[in-house]
């Protein structure tokens, strides 16, 4: 293969996410410290609560260790258990297929859509069995699920809706925030998310039935009435006061990192158009995308591999990231079977490109013009 040239740019590496820690998290962490209120005791836990719950406009949000448990708790408070089945998209992190096993429920995987990459409802209607209990619906990458049709699905069957908005923080379906659909819509903070603590997530609700027991079994089944009286087996679920301090101060730039996101958006497009092979991530008119991750589908006529391409940017500085390969071809799952053509072929040909609120328009030049450049001398 003739090497490809990109003009020289001389410049640190361009990792895929970095945590954007500009505004009070300093702080509001060194007041922890001083006041020695480090675990999950303490006012920034509620703080955080609080200002997550307000920025939702949703009643309640219940700060966890992350948004694994977040999930688990979710399908924990909604009482789906053994015997239970929960419809999944298999192309999603596998941490929402897992939660589904540790309530002791089976995932049911269904394909996803080729412009939108999130679940295919009509794949939906056509799981439905009679143990069939909820719909996890992720919004991969930032990009909202077609909820109207979730919706409808959920209300002709009498499923409960799970809203896994671990990516898509700040995303909205009709001008109405994610994690407000859903029954249940859980959140995760990880180093990578739009805004993170570190480790940690969220559990959102407006039903108060759902959102005591979240709190029951989100610190060790302990009543929330009588201290050390526990009522139930739960689990050390907690958030810490640093974690949650880290949080408040993130939530506070929220909407800085949202304008990051979505102008890293506009300047791939621009810079990344006319490459032939390239699918682009597609932002349907009733969707607001916060582009957690920009993302491109190699085209299967390209004569290349993904990892060529990968390879090629790496040796530039530039950190990209495979698409998840769906949960039904990992070993925990692939007895089920199944073969899902979308899920495959977007899990092969897909690829994160860096999407920090950090990068500057130069970054996202210098990744589009590798891309580009890659390509040409590819043809
Ligand atoms: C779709 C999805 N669900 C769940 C999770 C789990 O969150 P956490 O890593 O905070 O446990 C992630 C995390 O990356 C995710 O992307």
């Amino acid at each position: 293969m003739a090497k490809p040239l990109v003009r020289d740019f001389p410049r640190k590496l361009i990792p895929v996410s970095e945590p954007n820690l500009c505004g009070n998290e300093k702080a509001y962490v060194n007041d922890c410290l001083e006041s020695g209120w480090i675990s999950s005791n303490g006012i920034y836990v509620n703080r955080f609560e609080e200002s997550f719950s307000r920025y939702l406009s949703s009643p309640h949000a219940i700060a966890v260790a992350n948004g694994t448990c977040a999930l688990h708790l979710a399908l924990l408070g909604l009482g789906i258990g053994p015997g239970d089945e929960v419809i999944v998209p298999s192309l999603t992190y596998i941490a929402s297929a897992n939660s589904i096993i540790y309530s002791g429920a089976t995932p049911v995987f269904v394909d996803s859509l080729p412009d939108s990459w999130n679940m295919d409802p009509h794949q939906i209607e056509s799981a439905i069995t009679s143990k069939t209990k909820a719909i996890m619906a992720v919004h991969l990458y930032g990009n909202p699920c077609d909820l109207d049709a979730l919706l409808a699905i959920t209300r002709k069957h009498g499923l409960y809706l799970i809203e896994d908005t671990a990516e898509a923080f700040g995303s909205r379906y009709r001008n109405q925030l994610l994690g407000t659909f859903g029954d249940i819509s859980t959140f995760s903070f990880f180093g990578n998310k739009t805004i993170t603590t570190g480790e940690g997530g969220m559990v959102v609700t407006s039903r108060a039935d759902l959102a005591e027991k979240i709190r029951l079994f989100k610190g060790q089944g302990m009543s929330l009435q009588r201290r050390y009286f526990f009522e139930v087996i739960g689990y050390n679920y907690r958030m810490t006061n640093i974690q949650a301090a880290i949080g408040l101060a993130q939530l506070e730039n929220a909407e800085h990192f949202i304008r990051a996101k979505r102008r890293n958006a506009e300047l791939y497009r621009e810079f990344l158009s006319g490459i032939p092979g390239l699918q682009f991530p597609h932002e349907d008119g009733k969707c607001f995308d916060t582009f957690w991750m920009y993302s491109i589908v190699l085209d299967p006529s390209l004569p290349f591999e993904r990892e060529e391409l990968t390879h090629y940017l790496s040796s530039k500085g530039i950190e990209t990231r495979p698409f998840f390969i769906p949960c039904h071809q990992l070993p925990p799952y692939r007895h089920h079977q199944i073969t899902l053509p979308v899920a495959e072929a977007l899990g092969t040909r897909g690829l994160n490109l860096p999407s920090s609120t950090c990068l500057t328009r130069e970054d996202i030049l210098w990744v589009s013009e590798a891309i580009r450049t890659f390509i040409a001398c590819r043809k």
